[in-house]
């Protein structure tokens, strides 16, 4: 079966190429990127006009809570919130019961993934056993079971000793070490950000230096090491810099940052509504900011979702008893989609979800070019549409964005030259 997109523009910032042209999909593969492409006659074409077409979008930081989880989360339902919203990869943290540090459980992760699962999914190994911080894991295991990356996501590893033998490990794989920094002896009970609206709301607060402190002692560790440290969801402007200064002396360090760090601050943790509680905190406008132009100047190398669904009684609570996350996978197209222009570049923008996480990744994705895996996303800048959790196909309904009038939606999701989205709906065999 052949597929041929037709006059779109096509954004491709691996290839360099930002023009009006066609794009001929065959067997799974992308047969020819032109001007002017002839449908040949048993070609499904579809018209583009007006809309971007984009290498697959790579999300590399979900939560698919499988095994484990399957109340919070299935690979079935997650691939789908993936795919809906404009995801053709992506990689799911090992915080599951059992963890994912080892081949067995990568293994099973795939398994389902290929029986269940609509858009790819790479799994990504425990830093440590359990991650409980004491062991690193066994990462040649974990990379020939599939593994793209090592974390220990949700909780940070503590002690500098292990974070630094597991860079030197990862280091002969050229493996990213995928850090949540956070410093718990600072940021234990917080709720949101420590700053004005902590205190006139009520609530302990979690300090910047929270994340900061680790972040540049993971940063110190890859410049002793050579190793690649990946810092996760960066929240602040003190993180940021840090980055910054230290990717200009060559430390190998890459970030990312998610939808809801660059579009909401803390002020709407006044609401006490649980949706708006995730970790790390949404910051105030300064840190906002900050983050902004660490897109602008490409300090930032990708953005991720951080999707973390939660079942409804896990949020429907006491916000100090509530869960930490935002179910983001359906919502973060079109809220960056909301800043584009006014912040950054489209350009930008897709390299964030395509060549920039495959990059971080050392992955062979990312790009539209001849020979090139047919994994495409078609966004539709004219759009309009308001969030309804309900119709998410996410098992998690957790989302500040509820209500919110959002332009600029994914139009289609193609995975493996099969469309597997269309605007927002899945198309089932
Ligand atoms: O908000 C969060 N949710 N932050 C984390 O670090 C973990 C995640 C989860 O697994 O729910
Ligand atoms: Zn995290
Ligand atoms: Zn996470």
């Amino acid at each position: 079966m052949r597929l041929l997109i037709k006059n779109g523009r096509v954004i491709d910032p691996a290839n360099n190429i930002d023009g009006n042209f066609d794009v001929r999909i065959n067997k799974g593969i992308i047969d020819a990127v032109g001007a002017s492409l002839k449908p040949g006659k048993n070609d499904q074409v579809i018209d583009a006009a007006g809309k971007i077409v984009c290498p697959g979008f790579i999300d590399m930081h979900v939560h698919l809570r499988d095994p484990g989880y399957l109340y919070k989360e299935e690979i079935a339902t997650g691939t789908r919130a993936a795919a809906a919203g404009g995801f053709t990869t992506v990689c799911c943290m090992p915080n599951t019961k059992p963890v994912n540090d080892n081949a067995a459980v990568a293994a099973y992760i795939r398994q389902i993934a290929a029986r269940t699962g609509i858009v790819d999914v790479l799994p990504i190994g425990a830093i440590t056993r359990n991650q409980a911080g004491e062991e690193i894991t066994e990462m040649a295991d974990l990379i020939a079971a599939g593994c793209v990356g090592v974390s220990d996501d949700g909780k940070p590893v503590e002690k500098a000793e292990i974070m630094r033998n597991a860079l030197e490990y990862a280091k002969m794989f050229d493996l990213p070490v995928i850090s949540h920094c956070e410093d718990l002896s600072l940021s234990r009970d917080g709720q949101i950000h420590e700053g004005f609206f902590s205190t006139f709301y009520g609530f302990k607060g979690i300090p910047t230096a929270a994340e900061e402190v680790m972040a540049a002692r993971d940063i110190l560790l890859a410049q002793l090491t050579g190793g690649h440290i990946h810092i996760c969801h960066i929240s602040t402007r003190g993180t940021l810099e840090m980055i910054r200064k230290a990717k200009a002396e060559g430390v190998n360090v890459t970030c990312e940052v998610t939808p809801h760090h660059l579009t909401l601050t803390d002020e709407v943790t006044g609401t006490y509504d649980a949706n708006t509680k995730v970790n790390p905190p949404l910051r105030s406008t300064e840190h906002v900011q900050a983050l902004l132009t660490g897109i602008k100047d490409g300090t930032i190398d990708c953005i991720v979702t951080d999707h973390a669904p939660h079942e409804l009684e896990a949020k429907d609570c006491e916000y100090q008893l509530a869960a930490y996350g935002i179910s983001g996978l359906e919502t973060a197209v079109p809220l960056i989609m909301g800043l584009v222009d006014e912040e950054f570049t489209l350009e930008q923008m897709v390299r964030l979800f395509t060549v920039g996480p495959a990059e971080v990744l050392g992955i062979d994705k990312g790009s539209i070019g001849a020979g090139d895996i047919a994994d495409i996303t078609i966004l539709d800048p004219a759009a309009v549409k308001t969030v309804d959790p309900k119709k998410f196909y996410s098992k998690g309904k957790n989302t500040p964005y509820g209500g919110r009038t959002l332009k600029g939606w994914p139009y289609m999701t193609i995975v493996n030259g099969k469309i597997v989205a269309e605007n927002g709906i899945i198309i089932e065999e």
